[in-house]
């Protein structure tokens, strides 16, 4: 009789956690993958039926004459799209009434529901707002904003028009997200007066500079009261007052290839890289990928009753919050969830009660987070069921096996699959994920490629790697989602990502694949370092320090943290004593405090190449107590001496 329950109950509950509606099995999906790759525009024409188009697309892709590049092709070539009608207004006539977003704030009382008619409704006054500030279409708009529900509703509105929307990460400073503005010759700036973070606010609009507000590109500020923060007001100054605007706005009918948004990210060198979506590709991507990888049904598909909840921890300021809490979670139909603060605090109950209270059907979060939560021990996961989940996910940097361990069982109970993505702010959406209830997973790999999707892992020769053998991960055939551009700079485009292997897209990242074809990303290859799953182009680090005065020069490097993946050390060369505290404390204010270091180490001199490239692996070598390696290569050999008598924390 027992083994006859345990039966029943384990068959139910892979039909309730296992299943995923639009795959049926393993060997399914791999049929599916390969018929995909053989014909990929035979794939996304069918999730093209997904978008109410304005008006048809031609060819769903189209290779480009001047160029023998794939990659710079076309998707869905003069078809006419609006993304926030494509978000929102598609649901209101049939499903006005049903939840689109719970905001729900670290200050509770603060928190908010609103229905797809309400979202659609705010989202016209937004757009009718910029349109106001005389925002036309191709214009930028910048946005700084901590996680409130306007941040996303600017998102839309800027699409509704067909402005490009250009976040900036609310944990950025003003230096930081002033750069960035300036490079876009953004229009209008829409930001808070301020943020909330573990209970204490922080400001936005009040560090704003007076130069940056005196830019000629920049029309206007407007400022959604969040903190009753005081600023001094210019007359470029406008209250996000959105309350009094009109409710109807007609959707700009875009072309599949126009921008949709830029969104800035750190590369090994110089300043951080404009990368361009288009509304098109992207939307299809965004949407198609997380259809599939966690099997989620929103509006969109036959659904039941109850609706399932999204729930993910990222900042819409980075790539997982564009992609998956704004645009495709909304284009599903799905209820998002959206959390303003710190999930852990004032304890990390908080984050757990949420789970439950909201009921929490799909969870989206980091390494990071998890496994901050794992070293606070079981007593307090074990107090929830977490009945309502049935798929969790996991982005932004590896997953060590124990840390994917205690997600099954600590959070999953040992029922729901987890997904494991793995893409890039480049890539629009997954590249490599398992297919949640479909694909048999092993903690720590990312598993395989999503459909159309071809991953080669090369040698530093472009010849194949064997299995088991690390090399370089590149994509080789394009991808709806895929980055246009970056902005204002083609030739970084290609130089970047297109160039190193060519007929690849090269992701600067290494991986293996194992000899059943599971791919296990190892990290980066280049100066891009992850903390907290943040990406972080050391250059800019780097930049932010040289600015500090008596400062010579200085190299930052990736130590490995328990918690945060990585933590930064950096080596600086100062030309009088200089007090490593004020260091910190100027990178916080032109960088931001995601990217202070832990530790500041004084040398004389940096090992450097004869081309004069820091040699950075010495460094971390140095620092960690390994093995120093060859130094032969070195320019400067005699400062070796020099910097093995620093002494090091252990
Ligand atoms: C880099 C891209 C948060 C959205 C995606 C990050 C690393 C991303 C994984 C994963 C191992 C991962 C890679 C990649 N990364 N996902 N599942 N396993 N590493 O976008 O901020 O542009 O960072 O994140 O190194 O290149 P991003």
């Amino acid at each position: 009789m027992m083994r006859f329950l345990f039966v029943i109950i384990v068959i139910l509950s892979t039909a309730i956690y296992g299943e995923n509606p639009y795959v049926a099995s393993p060997n399914a999906y791999k049929d599916f993958w390969e018929e995909s790759i053989k014909n990929p525009e035979k794939f996304w024409d069918e999730q093209a039926k997904m978008i109410p188009w304005m008006a048809p697309y031609q060819t769903v892709w189209e290779k480009p004459e001047s160029t023998n590049d794939a990659f710079v092709g076309k998707w869905f070539v003069k078809g006419k799209l609006n993304a926030a009608s494509v978000c929102v207004d598609r649901f209101v006539p049939k499903h006005g009434q049903e939840t689109a977003l719970i905001w729900v704030c670290e200050e509770d009382s603060r928190s908010r529901i609103y229905t797809y008619k309400d979202l659609s409704i705010a989202v016209n006054q937004a757009a009718n707002l910029l349109k106001a500030q005389d925002v036309k279409k191709g214009d930028r708009v910048g946005i700084w904003m901590p996680m409130v529900p306007e941040l996303l509703i600017t998102q839309l509105a800027c699409a509704k028009i067909g402005a490009v929307a250009v976040v900036c990460f609310s944990g950025f400073s003003a230096c930081n997200a002033e750069e960035r503005f300036t490079d876009v010759q953004c229009k209008v700036l829409v930001t808070a007066d301020g943020g909330r973070r573990r209970g204490k606010v922080f400001p936005l609009r009040p560090e704003l500079s007076s130069a940056f507000l005196q830019s000629d590109f920049l029309k206007k500020v407007i400022t959604c009261n969040n903190c009753s923060l005081a600023f001094s007001i210019t007359t470029k100054d406008v209250p996000w007052n959105i309350g009094s605007m009109n409710e109807i706005c007609d959707p700009e009918p875009m072309d599949s290839e126009d921008p949709l948004f830029l969104l800035y990210t750190s590369g090994s060198t110089g300043k951080p890289k404009g990368i361009v979506h288009t509304t098109g590709g992207y939307v299809v991507y965004a949407l198609t990928t997380m259809k599939y990888v966690w099997g989620i049904q929103g509006l969109l598909f036959p659904h039941k009753e109850e609706r399932e909840v999204w729930f993910s921890t990222a900042d819409i300021g980075w790539i997982a919050g564009h992609s998956y809490i704004t645009y495709a979670p909304l284009a599903l139909g799905c209820v998002v969830l959206m959390y303003d603060g710190v999930v852990t605090y004032p304890t990390p109950e908080r984050f757990f009660s949420l789970i439950d209270q909201y009921k929490v059907s799909h969870l989206y979060t980091s390494p990071t987070l998890l496994r901050q939560l794992a070293s606070c021990g079981d007593t307090i996961p074990s107090k929830f069921t977490f009945d309502s989940l049935r798929v969790l996910g996991s982005v932004g940097e590896p997953i060590l096996p124990e840390t994917w361990q205690w997600y099954y069982e600590k959070m999953g109970k040992g029922r729901c699959p987890i997904v494991d993505t793995y893409w890039q702010t480049e890539t629009g959406g997954y590249l490599i994920s398992p297919i949640a209830g479909v694909t048999n997973l092993r903690p720590g790999s990312c598993c395989f490629p999503f459909l159309t999707i071809n991953p080669k892992i090369l040698r530093e020769n472009g010849e194949e790697a064997s299995t088991g053998e690390k090399g370089f991960l590149c994509i080789a055939a394009p991808w709806p989602g895929m980055m246009r551009g970056v902005y204002k700079d083609q030739n970084k485009f290609l130089t970047t990502y297109l160039e190193k292997f060519p007929g690849f897209y090269y992701t600067g990242d290494e991986a293996y694949k194992d000899a059943d074809g599971y791919i296990w990303i190892v990290g980066r290859a280049d100066d891009v370092i992850k903390v907290c799953g943040h990406r972080l182009g050391t250059a800019e680090i780097e930049a932010a320090i040289s600015t500090f005065p008596g400062v010579v020069e200085s190299a930052v490097i990736a130590v490995p943290d328990a918690i945060k993946g990585n933590d930064i050390v950096a080596f600086i060369v100062a030309k009088e004593s200089l007090s490593p505290t004020d260091i910190k404390q100027h990178i916080h204010h032109m960088f931001g405090p995601i990217g202070v270091p832990k530790d500041i180490v004084f040398v004389p001199d940096l090992p450097k190449t004869r081309s004069g490239k820091i040699v950075r692996r010495i460094l971390r070598n140095l620092y960690l107590g390994e093995q120093i390696g060859d130094t032969s290569a070195l320019a400067n050999p005699e400062i070796m001496e020099h910097l093995l008598e620093i002494s090091r924390p252990v």
